[in-house]
């Protein structure tokens, strides 16, 4: 390693399973780039749903993955390891990573590290990686989602959603959305929603049954599980997707399987985090051919709530918990 790169570094350990204040910042030996890896100077880190479910003990790193939160960054690529190509010292990238975004310095997969896109700044481009690679892969590859078709999003506010939306709606979808407040579905409609539901006031059922003339949408994405499933079910057209990302409403349901035999449904789902490097570099690829042009003429953006210094991690976990959030929180190693 060239002689700049300090041997410790600043890092936030979870020191236990619990609450935001088990988020604590420690010093780690700055860590070394293994084969096919490049080390990055993070600038900024985003904050993601799993980095919360991770820290209370309920989403425990795959084998391997460093124990220091954080699964997406944005930074100075400082060293390269053996065999790592497509990236050079001094490259401004964002990059997905299986942890350790949450330091001052993290190695990547070279094959993971996508230019900062023109015209973003650092918590801007940290903000990306794992929310649009989850929707690339979820929405586009596994939900098959084509233009013209329609989608609705669960949680259009989240920063899964706020990505969904935007890209639904670039590729010529008509978007549909639920949110737990008037202010959260306006934001959504402000980026691009046909329309947004209120889930607290509204039935979404009935309110895509209006919506769509009662022939219901293509596609789901569904971060809730539990009752939505058969909810879910009654939404989807003939010949419709649901994607299951996450289980905020709980993993298990009762349900009656006949609608999937008569309207010839498909439910599917996938994790991001345990995939191999090849399959996430798969989804790299498409996402710097055919949305980072989106990204860069400004068809498209991470949307951000709010940006902490790294010493924060625990207010900015808090700040997620609450829900108040629009779009991405983001932690920084920069001066704010
Ligand atoms: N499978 C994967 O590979 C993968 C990868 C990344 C993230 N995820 C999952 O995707 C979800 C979003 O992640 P994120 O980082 O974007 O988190 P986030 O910003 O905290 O989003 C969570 C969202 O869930 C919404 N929500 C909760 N209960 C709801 C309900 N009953 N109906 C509709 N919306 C509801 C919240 O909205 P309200 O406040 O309006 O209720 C909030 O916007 C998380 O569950 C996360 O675990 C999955």
């Amino acid at each position: 390693m060239s002689e700049q790169i300090p041997s410790t570094m600043r890092a936030i350990e979870i020191t236990e399973p619990g609450g935001p204040e088990v988020l604590r910042i420690g010093e780690r030996p700055v860590p070394e780039p293994g084969e096919g890896e490049v080390l990055i100077k993070v600038a900024a880190a985003g904050i993601n749903r799993p980095d919360v479910m991770q820290r209370t003990g309920m989403y425990p790193p795959p084998p391997g993955a460093s124990d220091i939160p954080g699964l997406e960054i944005a930074g100075t690529v400082v060293a390269l390891g053996p065999e790592a190509s497509g990236v050079q010292e001094g490259d401004s990238v964002c990059a997905l990573v299986t942890g350790g975004g949450y330091a001052e310095y993290c190695p990547a997969p070279a094959s993971l590290c996508l230019p900062v896109p023109e015209g973003l700044d650092s918590a801007q481009a940290a903000a990306i990686p794992e929310t649009f690679f989850t929707v690339w892969t979820n929405v586009f590859d596994r939900g098959r989602l084509a233009s013209g078709e329609s989608l609705l999003v669960h949680g259009g506010s989240s920063g899964i959603g706020t990505t969904a939306i935007q890209l639904a709606k670039a590729f010529g979808s008509t978007v549909y959305v639920t949110a737990g407040s008037d202010e959260k579905c306006q934001a959504c409609t402000d980026l691009g929603a046909d329309a947004a539901i209120n889930y607290k006031t509204e039935d979404f059922v009935e309110r895509i049954s209006e919506l769509t003339n009662e022939r219901g949408v293509d596609v789901i994405l569904d971060m809730i599980g539990g009752d939505y499933l058969p909810r879910n079910l009654k939404s989807l057209a003939v010949e419709g997707r649901i994607v299951q990302i996450a289980l905020q409403g709980g993993p298990k349901v009762q349900m009656n399987l006949l609608p999937i035999m008569l309207k010839r449904l498909t439910l599917t789902g996938s994790t991001l985090r345990p995939r191999t490097v090849a399959q996430k570099a798969m989804i790299a690829h498409s996402l710097r051919e055919k949305v980072w042009p989106l990204i860069e003429s400004e068809k498209v953006r991470p949307i951000i709530h709010a940006t902490f210094p790294l010493a924060q991690a625990s207010d900015a976990h808090r700040m997620m918990e609450s829900s108040q959030h629009i779009g991405k929180i983001v932690l920084s190693n920069e001066e704010i």
